[in-house]
């Protein structure tokens, strides 16, 4: 039986960057993984999505072409090109990492890893079963979509964004469940690609963590490029009839929503597959692996990071959770702090968001300060044709940046300098007095820097 000090069930960004750490570190590194490596973020989620976007994007931009001097032409989208562009993109990604733990000497076992005893996995394969022996197991099993308990869920044309992804055509008529994080971002595709999209949240807005100003802006931008957005609405059911049916609810009553396609986004839930948690008590809750500040479960030399953990689903706190329980088990000092998740949804306009939002505030009676400044006062806004946004600041009692929210252009690049703010305990002050380059949409961030105490300079 081979032996390594450690072996991850799972390749995902938390998987695949643990193991990447760890090797660094010099431990011995195994990691099963079933599918392809990279998981959900770089298959099926993250990266794919965001190769989508960027062609949404150049077609919007190519639409616009006449604002700005250029004479174009229609564009039109070439939907089995976009999508094959996506998979290029993927397969290139995919085949990095493959090459980087390679390279790190990180031994990946292709197969289905299941953890029943303490101290190994058996990995099966098409025709043999292997045993990995390991000192610490970190298991790295990520999520998969939630499905919704209602009537017609399954039937074909109701897809996750697992299945959406591989779609060849465009319907004509897309149903979103769930204004969440996935919902929107797949509206703005396909919505910029030509389908009437109609996006059904239960809640009273969408996305239910974001800074509830913000989402009050953004909603009405989604709206007015066609986005139909049904809130407070529950489904009742989906039919097949000639086309989907997708039976809604509001305060007012029912109706109907003809659809060619449903995506359900309603959430994901940690994937649990191939570990024996009953026969191994390991703890959970709520279906998540619990875990501490050191990535340890319950469990002696047992470990579980990212999507599997619950908590905040995004691949970046994934690889951060990797890194620190292999650190930990290497001997460091480390801690997981959530404090300062940069969290990014690339619609159109992007929002960004760092540390706390002003709700959170509100509802803990925490008093603070906060300054907003527009892009329509930003030069390269301006310039570049972008002159809807905001950037609004949380700070503390003494001006410490907590919180930021970026609605617009780059909002996904521009909130890590708020990010290292908020994780930093940077105040409003120290934003402002650090010169930024002009000019540049960062200017943005130093303006309202500079309201947390005073006033922007570019603000009447
Ligand atoms: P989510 O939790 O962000 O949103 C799900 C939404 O669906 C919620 O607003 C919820 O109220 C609504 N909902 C649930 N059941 C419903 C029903 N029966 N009818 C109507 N609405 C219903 O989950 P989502 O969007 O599926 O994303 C899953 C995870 O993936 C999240 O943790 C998200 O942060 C992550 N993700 C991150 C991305 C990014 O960082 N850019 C991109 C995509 C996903």
């Amino acid at each position: 039986m081979e032996h390594y000090q450690v072996v991850f069930l799972g390749g995902g960004p938390g998987g695949y960057v643990g193991a990447l750490r760890a090797a660094q570190l010099g431990l011995s590194v195994a990691l099963i993984e079933a599918g392809e490596l990279g998981g959900t973020c770089l298959n099926r989620g993250c990266i794919p999505t965001k190769a989508l976007v960027r062609s949404a994007e150049v077609l919007r931009e190519t639409r616009r072409a006449e604002e700005f001097g250029i004479s174009a032409g229609e564009p039109v989208p070439d939907f089995p090109r976009i999508m094959a562009r996506k998979g290029q993109v993927v397969s290139t990604l995919v085949g990095g990492v493959g090459q980087l733990l390679k390279a790190a000497k990180v031994k990946v076992i292709k197969g289905f890893g299941e953890f029943k005893e303490p101290g190994k996995i058996q990995v099966k394969h098409a025709d043999s079963v292997e045993e990995i022996g390991a000192d610490n197991i970190i298991l790295a099993t990520g999520s998969v979509p939630a499905r919704i308990p209602i009537p017609g869920a399954d039937l074909p044309g109701v897809v996750t964004s697992d299945e959406i992804l591989a779609e060849t055509s465009l319907p004509e008529r897309l149903v979103i469940i769930g204004g969440g994080v996935i919902g929107l971002e797949f509206a703005a595709i396909y919505q910029t690609l030509g389908v009437k999209v109609t996006v059904v949240e239960m809640l009273p807005g969408i996305l239910p963590n974001v800074d509830e100003e913000i989402v009050r802006r953004l909603t009405p931008l989604l709206k007015r490029s066609g986005i139909d957005i049904f809130t407070k609405t529950s489904v009742r059911e989906i039919r097949q009839e000639e086309c989907l049916v997708v039976k809604v609810e509001d305060e007012k009553g029912a109706k109907e929503i003809q659809a060619d396609k449903v995506l359900v986004a309603a959430g994901r839930k940690p994937n649990l597959q191939g570990i024996d948690v009953a026969g191994l008590g390991l703890k959970t809750e709520r279906g998540a692996i619990v875990v501490n500040g050191q990535m340890q479960t319950n469990l002696p030399g047992v470990y579980g990071i990212g999507d599997a953990v619950g908590g905040i689903m995004l691949a970046h706190v994934a690889s951060a959770e990797g890194i620190t329980a292999v650190e930990h088990i290497a001997g460091h000092k480390v801690e997981m702090n959530y404090s300062a998740v940069p969290s990014v949804i690339f619609t159109h306009p992007e929002v960004a968001t760092v540390g706390v939002t002003e709700q959170e505030l509100k509802l803990k009676s925490i008093t603070y300060k906060v300054s907003k400044f527009p892009y329509s006062a930003n030069g390269k806004a301006l310039a570049l044709g972008e002159s809807v946004g905001t950037v609004k600041l949380l700070a503390d009692e003494q001006g410490v940046i907590v919180g930021a929210t970026i609605m617009g252009a780059q909002a996904s690049t521009l909130i890590h300098e708020l990010a290292v703010a908020v994780e930093k305990k940077l105040t409003g002050e120290d934003l402002a007095r650090t010169i930024h380059a002009h000019p540049t949409l960062s200017e943005t961030i130093m303006e309202a820097a500079h309201g947390i105490n005073g006033k922007p300079l570019h603000l009447a």
